[in-house]
């Protein structure tokens, strides 16, 4: 959402809100729209435009263009406009799905939403009876209902936007960020979040005098529900705060950015932000920080490249040089993780290693188990998350668990870590992204540093995880006499690694021409064993992703052979994954498929 304080015409608003939802847009994609003030004209009756479209962001902005009566030369010194990008979770992506959301026929309150309301079905079943209609099939539509609701109950006439938005989520269960817009509260807006990740960007053209926004208690008593709270997934993701991935919407705009933590109200009125709490409790951080993201526009642009999957897996030769970057030593031998230090001795210590994830980050934790086995000669174990919760695996106090993540939000994920603390586990984040929600909530961890990871599929998160977890590997062999010639023969295999997969970059015609044999066959069939295992799942996962083959049926197919440059046996999986990384690539393009919007994935699963 954006507020300005400078006038600023209506095209600029849209085309402002439209470039932030496509820089959104890999996160999901199925439908989109927007909220604007209809007038700026104290005189004039106000009303709030609503658009809203199937489909990719740009029928969005197609819609906006073909409306009636769409001024778009009109000035707004103080606007307030949201917008949202749609992957849907309850009802059929469609117009009316798809956010924002209203309360009513006369768009009285409007909310954009990312999460999943659990309760709504009570919620919705209790606005009912009081007499709303609902026009759409989704959890979000119980949200401005009830804000109306609360309004058109509330117990003073001067009652503000924010404590209107503190009775809400006191209803609500489930996961959410949310952003409110009323035609009640002209040229303000109010967010909060629980689980879901949300962040503000700060842009002031003066130097603040502080860097922290104090934090408003408010004694205000806590409502009885509405109805009666049933489910209660909240447990699991509840906890503290962060955001990620969407700092790719404001990035152009400003690098400052607040996190807000759970249950933290952020109203921004005429310009100005605070941020208030319902109470106080003991622990909490009396201020919010305003910290400085260090990513730059280009970064998450696709430059030269047809799409930001290819432009990832060609900046592998330095995402991986920064990941070691100041963390192995050559000249000495000596690897330091930082954020892993302080629990170093802990670690040694404990009983087995256990590291958990999905997807591709699972895949790199089965392609480095052997390596680590050998060099902190503790049992490992690879868990996928959702099966390791499913079957309520044994964890001890004694166990160390790993979590790793791109994103650092997969519920899944989320919820294993959940658990491990639960029961007393040290916990370890391994995630790309700073301020996430299990970077936050882990005890210690790695950032992997691969920058931001766009593309859908994931690639360069792979090779910088693998490597993450063979320099911690190597930190906890320091001190084994032993295992000194090894450690030798893996740093050195590292500091080559990146202009080999410079080389095996070079093949990427060669593997276009494979693609072009390829890419009408059904099925594939990617084979190996060993340290290649790991590379053949997720070069498996890579192609099933973004090429639609299904691997229904398998035969044999005709030999071509790839030559790869060859390093240390554990690290050869590093370079064996970038040509099935291209293949796929090549196949899905071959096959006539938009690779950074593969159907029915979204990049990150921060909902069970
Ligand atoms: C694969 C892919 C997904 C993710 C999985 C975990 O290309 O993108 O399988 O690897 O959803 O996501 P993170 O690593 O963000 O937890």
């Amino acid at each position: 959402y954006l507020n300005y304080r400078v006038p600023r015409t209506r095209k600029e608003i849209f085309e402002t809100l439209i470039k932030g939802l496509q820089r959104l847009e890999y996160r999901g994609y199925d439908s989109a729209g927007v909220a604007i003030d209809g007038n700026n004209n104290e005189d004039k009756e106000r009303y709030i435009k609503l658009v809203k479209k199937r489909g990719k962001v740009k029928a969005l902005e197609e819609e906006l263009h073909k409306q009636d009566g769409m001024d778009f030369k009109t000035d707004f010194e103080t606007h307030f406009g949201i917008a949202h990008t749609r992957w849907a979770t309850h009802g059929v992506p469609n117009a009316v799905n798809s956010h924002p959301q209203r309360s009513d026929k006369n768009n009285e309150f409007v909310v954009i939403h990312n999460g999943i309301i659990t309760n709504y079905k009570d919620l919705r079943k209790f606005l009912e009876t009081k007499g709303y209609e609902f026009e759409s099939e989704t959890d979000t539509e119980t949200i401005p209902k009830l804000i109306k609701y609360v309004y058109d109950n509330r117990e003073s006439e001067d009652m503000s936007f924010s404590a209107l938005v503190e009775r809400v989520i006191q209803q609500l269960e489930g996961a959410f960020a949310l952003v409110f817009k009323s035609i009640h509260y002209p040229g303000e807006a109010v967010s909060t979040r629980r689980g879901s990740p949300l962040l503000i960007g700060v842009r002031s053209k003066y130097q603040l005098s502080t860097e922290q926004v104090p934090v408003l208690y408010r004694t205000c008593k806590l409502l009885k529900p509405f109805v009666k709270n049933r489910t209660n997934i909240l447990k699991v993701v509840q906890n503290k705060p962060v955001c990620l991935s969407f700092y790719s919407a404001i990035i152009e705009h400003t690098n400052r950015v607040i996190f807000l933590e759970d249950d933290d109200i952020a109203a921004v009125a005429d310009g100005k932000l605070s941020i208030h709490r319902v109470k106080r409790s003991a622990g909490d951080d009396p201020s919010r920080a305003i910290q400085t993201l260090q990513m730059e526009l280009q970064q998450i642009m696709k430059g030269n490249f047809s799409a930001f999957m290819q432009k990832e897996i060609f900046e592998q030769p330095e995402s991986i040089f920064n990941t070691m970057r100041g963390r192995v030593n050559f000249e000495t031998n000596a690897v330091l993780l930082g954020g892993l230090k302080d629990h170093l001795k802990e670690i040694r210590r404990c009983r087995r290693l256990i590291i958990i994830g999905c997807g591709t980050s699972y895949h790199a934790a089965v392609a480095t188990r052997q390596v680590l086995e050998e060099l902190t000669e503790l049992p490992v174990m690879v868990e996928l998350a959702s099966d390791f919760l499913d079957r309520n695996t044994p964890v001890f106090r004694d166990d160390v668990c790993f979590f790793i993540s791109q994103s650092g939000e997969t519920a899944d994920t989320l919820m294993a870590l959940r658990y491990c603390k639960d029961h007393r586990a040290l916990t370890v984040g391994i995630t790309n992204t700073v301020g996430s929600s299990i970077s936050r909530d882990t005890d210690c961890g790695v950032h992997i540093n691969a920058g931001p990871e766009i593309g859908v599929a994931s690639t360069k998160a792979y090779t910088s995880q693998f490597i993450s977890l063979v320099m911690f590997g190597l930190m906890m062999s320091e001190d084994r006499i032993s295992l000194q010639s090894r450690r030798q023969e893996i740093i050195n295999g590292l500091q080559s690694l990146p202009e080999m997969i410079k080389e095996v970059l070079l093949l990427d015609e060669k593997i276009h021409d494979l693609a072009l044999e390829l890419y009408k066959q059904r099925s594939l069939l990617v084979m190996a064993r060993g340290y290649n295992y790991a590379t053949c799942l997720e070069g498996a996962l890579k192609i099933k992703e973004i090429t639609y083959i299904e691997d229904t049926e398998s035969s044999k197919f005709a030999y071509k052979a790839i030559e790869l440059p060859q390093t240390v046996d554990c690290l050869q999986g590093v370079l064996s994954v970038i040509p099935l990384q291209l293949l796929s690539f090549h196949l899905a393009v071959l096959r006539g498929y938009d690779v950074d919007f593969p159907r029915n994935l979204a990049k990150s699963v921060t909902v069970e």
